[in-house]
């Protein structure tokens, strides 16, 4: 699991990636003027509609959450003996689809990060990548429920966007006021029924009620903030930033920071608390890249010490979600399916190309596009996908046949695009996926099928906006070599949630 686990980090590396480029805040995104938020606790009720709250939902005393990646997860466990998965924000660069099949089916969850990680994007641009990672990936179109938008980067726009696509959270807002602040804005996940609460100061016509998306949840980054308090937050990548204002990384510092913020959430009303990290900067494999040992000994030892606080887990967005509109104590968090572990049973000697290691070795489809080659269990399109074609035709090999993607009634592990058939019998690997109003004109896009269909469009492709476009002075020594090859533009989440007793 480790070495796998660290190729995808590996392949989170894209250009010259710098992370705080990518979501960095710089102080408060909102305030409660700006916010004007109010929501009625009595008419917004779960699991529907849950108002923007620093309390945990459910009425249940405060707990806690914080995100992570592998060679920091794969020897962990949550209290249930279960290990923790992360979100992964994945693009179209650099993507090694069969990877993300992987991951998948490994438990882990795949959420959308526009296909060319552009900033305020484009419907396309998010619709997009929703269909090349059905179709290239095999993930089911129901399973991709969320959506970080590249540099945080977003907008109302957005915001409906994703609604209108059948997302079920966005999570690209920050909070950037401490918990310790009366005027706090680390709400926990709450729905649009309301409008926005975060990033009131940045985003344009959000809060005040805007945009009213009913159903539709915000999952607030919470920053970190290390001695200089609000002149000193931290967001993606903290351990590649400055800590307390000092001229280079000092790991003891970000430690500390690190700590003190956590246990001010977990002090008090146990708001989760997010790693959220670009997992190729700690990637000790990629060639080219060169973290340091003290940083990756530092987040092990950031791990190993929040473990040891009573009642933590550490999930991801999904299964916060799950949680979130179904809360249960302490007592009763091994009845919530979504923490349970989820191992699918496919018996090793079968030859299917299905997300398992095991299984699927010798039957992956090589696509050797320059720009990015990458290996896929459902067939190479004959072109490289883009924004305007997102699922080109097949590309088919002489002498073999065309690959079937994953179609609606067969989940991941189970389906053998090669055959085209489903290998489950039994009630227990039953699936159903969900179609969404991502196809052409409104329709509604379903799996299955050989490519070439549905997604093509006639909006105009929007130019690719590297990580380092918002043109920041870099730290010394943070420029990695710009990576040739099969990588995937990944952002990893994970999440630390605790129980008071
Ligand atoms: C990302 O992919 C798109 C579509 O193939 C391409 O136009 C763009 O140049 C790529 N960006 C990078 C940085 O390779
Ligand atoms: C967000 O992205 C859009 C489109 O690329 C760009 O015009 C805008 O300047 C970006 N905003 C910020 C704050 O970077
Ligand atoms: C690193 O941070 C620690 C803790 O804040 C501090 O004691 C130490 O002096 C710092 N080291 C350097 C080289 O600045
Ligand atoms: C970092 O750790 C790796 C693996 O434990 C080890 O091989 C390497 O020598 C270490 N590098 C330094 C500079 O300590
Ligand atoms: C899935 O649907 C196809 C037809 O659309 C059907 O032939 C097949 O038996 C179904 N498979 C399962 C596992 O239900
Ligand atoms: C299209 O998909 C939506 C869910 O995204 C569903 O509610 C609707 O019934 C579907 N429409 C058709 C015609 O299948
Ligand atoms: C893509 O992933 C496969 C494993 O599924 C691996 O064999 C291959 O080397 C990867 N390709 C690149 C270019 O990283």
């Amino acid at each position: 699991m480790l070495p796998r686990a660290l190729l995808l980090a590996a392949s989170a590396l894209f250009v010259t990636v710098l992370a705080q480029d990518d979501g960095s805040v710089s102080g408060p995104t909102s305030s409660a003027a700006a916010a004007g938020y109010s929501c009625d606790p009595t008419k917004c009720k779960l699991p529907t509609c849950n108002c923007a709250s620093t309390s945990p939902p459910g009425g249940l005393s405060p707990s806690y959450t914080l995100d992570a990646v592998n060679q920091f997860l794969a020897h962990r466990q949550n209290p249930n003996g279960c290990q923790p998965k992360t979100t992964y924000y994945t693009s179209l660069n650099f993507t090694n689809y069969t990877l993300v099949t992987d991951w998948f089916v490994a438990g882990n969850e795949i959420a959308d990060h526009t296909m060319t990680h552009v900033g305020d994007p484009p419907v396309d641009e998010i619709n997009g990548n929703l269909i090349a990672l059905n179709a290239l990936a095999g993930i089911p179109l129901k399973s991709i429920i969320g959506f970080r938008a590249p540099f945080l980067n977003y907008s109302v726009n957005t915001l409906k966007a994703l609604y209108a696509a059948g997302f079920t959270y966005d999570s690209s807002s920050a909070s950037a006021i401490a918990v310790t602040d009366p005027g706090t804005d680390a709400y926990w996940p709450y729905t649009l029924d309301n409008g926005m609460a975060n990033d009131c100061l940045d985003v344009a016509d959000s809060c005040k009620g805007q945009p009213a998306l009913p159903g539709f949840w915000e999952f607030p980054m919470y920053a970190y903030f290390d001695n200089r308090g609000a002149a000193g937050t931290h967001l993606m990548d903290p351990w590649l930033d400055n800590a307390n204002g000092e001229s280079k990384i000092n790991d003891t510092a970000t430690l500390e920071y690190m700590k003190s913020t956590f246990m001010d959430h977990y002090n008090g009303n146990r708001q989760p608390i997010g790693l959220y990290t670009h997992p190729v900067h700690l990637s000790t494999t990629y060639p080219g890249v060169n973290p340091s040992n003290s940083t990756i000994n530092m987040i092990n030892t950031f791990l190993d010490w929040a473990q040891e606080q009573s009642n933590v887990w550490i999930i991801n967005n999904a299964q916060l979600l799950a949680w979130m509109q179904n809360p249960k104590s302490i007592a009763d968090l091994d009845q919530v399916d979504a923490f349970k572990c989820s191992t699918p049973q496919v018996d090793a000697s079968t030859k299917i190309c299905n997300g398992i290691p095991a299984n699927e070795d010798g039957l992956l489809s090589h696509c050797d596009f320059p720009d990015f080659p990458f290996f896929t269990c459902y067939g190479c399109p004959e072109t490289e996908p883009t924004v305007d074609n997102p699922n080109p035709q097949q590309q088919v090999p002489d002498g073999q046949q065309q690959r079937f993607r994953l179609p609606a009634n067969c989940s991941t592990p189970f389906w053998d695009p090669i055959a085209g058939k489903c290998l489950c019998t039994s009630a227990t690997c039953d699936f159903v996926d969900n179609s969404r109003p991502i196809g052409p004109n409104g329709a509604n896009l379903t799996g299955g099928g050989t490519g070439g269909a549905a997604g093509a469009s006639a909006s105009p492709t929007n130019p690719y906006v590297p990580f380092n476009g918002r043109g920041f002075a870099l730290p010394s020594g943070m420029w990695y070599a710009t990576v040739l090859g099969a990588v995937g533009a990944v952002l990893g989440t994970w999440g630390v949630f605790g129980w008071r007793l």
